[in-house]
This record gives structure tokens, sequence and C-alpha cells, in this order.
């Protein structure tokens, strides 16, 4: 569908799509073309992801972003989308210590950088910070199984889910996180048959990473999947380009261009009148130097 035809996600829309069992789409962005770029290709769900801090701040995990540096992304998103359904990532920190901390970091999302929606981590104390902010109208998408804010807790990076004690974990969560009133849920590194069993229990969508093919939708992080991210790649990736390495030779060309003075062509330079250009040579050969020109021969004193 052309994005011209294409109205835009609503949350009741997002609803119909689990119950008809179509996959809903969601990539991170965090900025201006690439949300052109997710508009274009039509995707769903577009989230402003903490993983800014690493993909695109360099930090080595999502924990040291704040919310200032998210909002400046999350309105650079929101000018390059009509159609999808922007959510704003709370990062950690900005909604854990109480409800009011929580409503206050979400209603700066919705002012300031017009998400429509905002996301939060964890099950345990998340669940009564998620039901204040739906509370407050806005809406809230929950995530468990791996979230990376506190990772160091769950060992590290690692799959949750993987023992039966696990796996109950994460459906004790999902499930509190959708009676607190979140409209979706992401797993995240879970494995595929716990999904398989667990997302028909549910009634709000699920939206897998690295959660197998049994969720209602699927998320990738926008450097992952494009390959620009030199850093480590999870298993549950696919690249589906391999951007770094163009972009590595594209401007490695340029850099040899430059140096070879191949760059600029006569393709990529403004002419001029070569009249125009004439008296603007017998100007700097005769007049400009001379000491009885109006600039006494001072090219500090020309006015431009
Ligand atoms: O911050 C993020 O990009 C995320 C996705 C991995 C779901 O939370």
């Amino acid at each position: 569908m052309e994005t011209t035809d294409r109205i835009p996600m609503t949350l009741p829309r997002l609803a119909e799509m689990k119950l008809n069992a179509e996959p809903a789409v969601m990539v991170t962005a965090y900025d201006y073309p690439s949300a052109e770029v997710a508009e274009a290709a039509g995707v769903d769900l577009v989230l402003v992801g903490d993983t800014a801090a690493m993909t695109v701040l360099g930090h080595s995990s999502t924990t040291p972003v704040s919310v200032d540096e998210m909002l400046v992304l999350a309105k650079a998103v929101r000018r390059g989308l009509r159609t999808p359904l922007l959510v704003g990532d709370l990062p950690f920190g900005s909604y854990e210590l109480s409800n009011e901390q929580a409503i206050a970091t979400a209603m700066r999302f919705v002012k300031e950088a017009s998400c429509d929606v905002v996301k939060l981590e964890r099950g345990g104390a998340s669940v009564e910070r998620a039901r204040a902010v739906v509370d407050a109208g806005i809406p809230v998408m929950g995530h468990v199984g791996l979230t990376p804010q506190t990772a160091t807790a769950l060992g590290g990076f690692r799959t949750q889910g993987r023992t039966a004690d696990s796996a109950v974990r994460i459906a004790a969560e999902a499930h509190a996180l959708q009676a607190a009133g979140c409209f979706a849920i992401v797993f995240e590194a879970v494995p595929a048959a716990i999904s398989e069993v667990l997302v028909p229990t549910l009634s709000i969508p699920v939206i897998g990473i690295g959660a197998g093919p049994a969720t209602d939708g699927q998320v990738l992080v926008w450097h992952d999947l494009l390959g620009i991210y030199g850093g480590h790649t999870p298993k549950f990736v696919k690249r589906y380009a391999e951007l770094r390495g163009e972009m590595i030779e594209a401007v490695g060309e340029y850099t040899r261009e430059v140096r070879e003075r191949a760059f600029p062509g006569p393709e990529h330079s403004y002419s001029i009148d070569p009249e125009e250009l004439e008296t603007f040579r017998r100007y700097l050969e005769h007049d400009a130097r001379s000491p009885e020109s109006s600039f006494g021969g001072d090219w500090s004193a020309t006015e431009i």
C-alpha cells in the first residue's frame, strides 16, 4: 500500500490485528531520515528505543541515556512519521522512583515529542508505574524477558525463560502488565516455545525480539536490521542489509577522490558568465592590488 493511502495506526487497529492474526511490524528509529524510511516502508510502529544509548550515542549499555537526550531523538523521529504509532522508551531512572515520576516523564514524551505512547521495562514495581501512567491517560507498552536496563541483575544479556521458574516469572509479569492496562508487551530473548504457549493466553499484542515466530509482531533495532552497527550482534538479529560496509566503502572513496582532486568534478561545481569572470580576473590582477585602489592593496579592508 502506498504511504499516502495508509491511515495512521491506532490502538484499536493494533488490537484488531492480533485478532486477525496479522503480524505487527515495529522498528526502532532515532532520527528524521530513518523515520522517513520507516514511514515509506510501511511499518506499523516505530520505537525510539533507549538502545539509542548504544547505537547512536556509543555507550556500552542502555542505562546512561537521559530523558533530555531521548526527547531530542524522539522529536526528530516524530517529524519524519505520519502513519506508524510512535512509541517513546522511558529510559532507566526516569520512572522507577514513584508513580509521579513515571507520569511526569511519560507526559514529557507526549507533550514535548508528540509520542503516541510510551514503553517501560520489567514487571515488579513497573506494573504499578504502568498502571499509573495508563490512568493518567497515556497508553503503555510493557517489556519482559531480557530487560536491558536491568540486565546486570538478570546475570547479563542472556535469554530469559529457559527454566520453568523463569518462564513462570515472565508469564506472571506479562499478565500483571496486561491487567495494569498495557496495550501491548515486548518479549525479548525468550525461547520460541515459551512464546508459543504464553502468547495465546494474553489478549493484548505481544511484539517479539528474539522470541520466535509465535508473537503477534516483531521488532528489530534499526542499526541491527540494516547492518549499520559494528558491535555485537545477538543471535536473534537478521541483518537485511550491510550498510556499514557500504558506508565505509563510500566514505573511503570520497576520501580518495578528494585527495586525488577527482572530486568535485564540473558537474558538482557552479558556473559564472565568462565576461563576469574576466572582469573579476582583471580586478584581481590590477585594481585590488594597486596602491591607488580604494582598498589600498589591503585585502583585509575588502567589504564582503
Ligand atoms: O530500546 C529498544 O530498542 C528496545 C527494543 C529492543 C525492543 O527496547
